[in-house]
């Protein structure tokens, strides 16, 4: 547990082009009934363990990052048996999953719209039993590699609330990221069990629009699975 005192910076954006009127009716009627309380300061001053009772026992998954969405409703669509947490502070990106979400009607899925190192103050130890970080920020300039989400700051926190045997994979597309991860996830508590390249991803894998991109772009992607020891 942090301190509950302690204040982030976030250097990624939280808005970006204007929102369409429909994604503007999809915060306002949606965003609230699925948005986990009891997770930022202003909910949960003492930082008290969130009540996960919403799982009502099936297996919870944390999606970190989802951008606008789309493997996240895929998760959640293919998998009513689990339940399933979006974290993602980008409004526009949230406006999106929220379009998604009525679109595929899914009902076993939660979202915290905001820092997932917020979310990771208040899970119980050892709730989660997938977690899912798809095409990460880069951070390409070496003096910023330490914002990146594969360091102690984010690593031990998630090693706290992963189970053991825990299935934790990383997607990028971006080779000195594969590097840090290689480096940095191991000794945080988690074991490497696959490396992947491209046109080897996951079976049940949705190509997000970040891959999208990064394809059309000329980077390969990378696949990597962890298990938690
Ligand atoms: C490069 S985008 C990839 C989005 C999506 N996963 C995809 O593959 O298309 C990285 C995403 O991570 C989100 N992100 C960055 N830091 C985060 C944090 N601390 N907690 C939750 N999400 C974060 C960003 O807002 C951004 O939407």
């Amino acid at each position: 547990m942090t301190d509950a005192g302690e204040r982030r910076n976030f250097y990624g954006r939280i808005r970006g082009k204007t929102l369409r009127a429909s994604q503007k009716d999809y915060l306002a009627e949606d965003l609230g009934p699925l948005t986990l309380r009891g997770v930022t300061r202003e909910d949960n001053p003492t930082r008290a363990p969130l009540d996960i009772g919403f799982a009502e026992g099936r297996p919870l998954w944390l999606e970190v990052g989802f951008g606008g969405g789309e493997h996240l409703v895929h998760m959640a669509a293919a998998n009513p048996q689990v339940a399933i947490i979006g974290a993602e502070p980008f409004v526009n990106g949230i406006a999106m999953l929220l379009g998604k979400i009525r679109g595929a009607g899914v009902t076993n899925l939660w979202l915290h719209p905001g820092d997932v190192r917020d979310l990771f103050d208040v899970l119980p130890d050892a709730c989660l039993s997938k977690v899912f970080l798809n095409y990460p920020d880069p951070w390409p300039k070496a003096r910023h590699h330490r914002r990146r989400f594969v360091t102690r700051e984010h690593l031990l926190p998630l090693a706290r609330v992963t189970a053991p045997g825990s299935e934790f994979r990383v997607a990028t597309d971006i080779p000195d990221y594969v590097r840090q991860t290689l480096e940095e996830v191991p000794p945080a508590g988690f074991d490497l069990v696959r490396q992947a390249g491209p046109g080897e991803a996951w079976e049940d894998w949705l190509s997000t629009r970040y891959e999208q991109k990064a394809l059309r772009e000329g980077r390969a992607p990378h696949y990597l699975t962890f298990l938690r020891r």
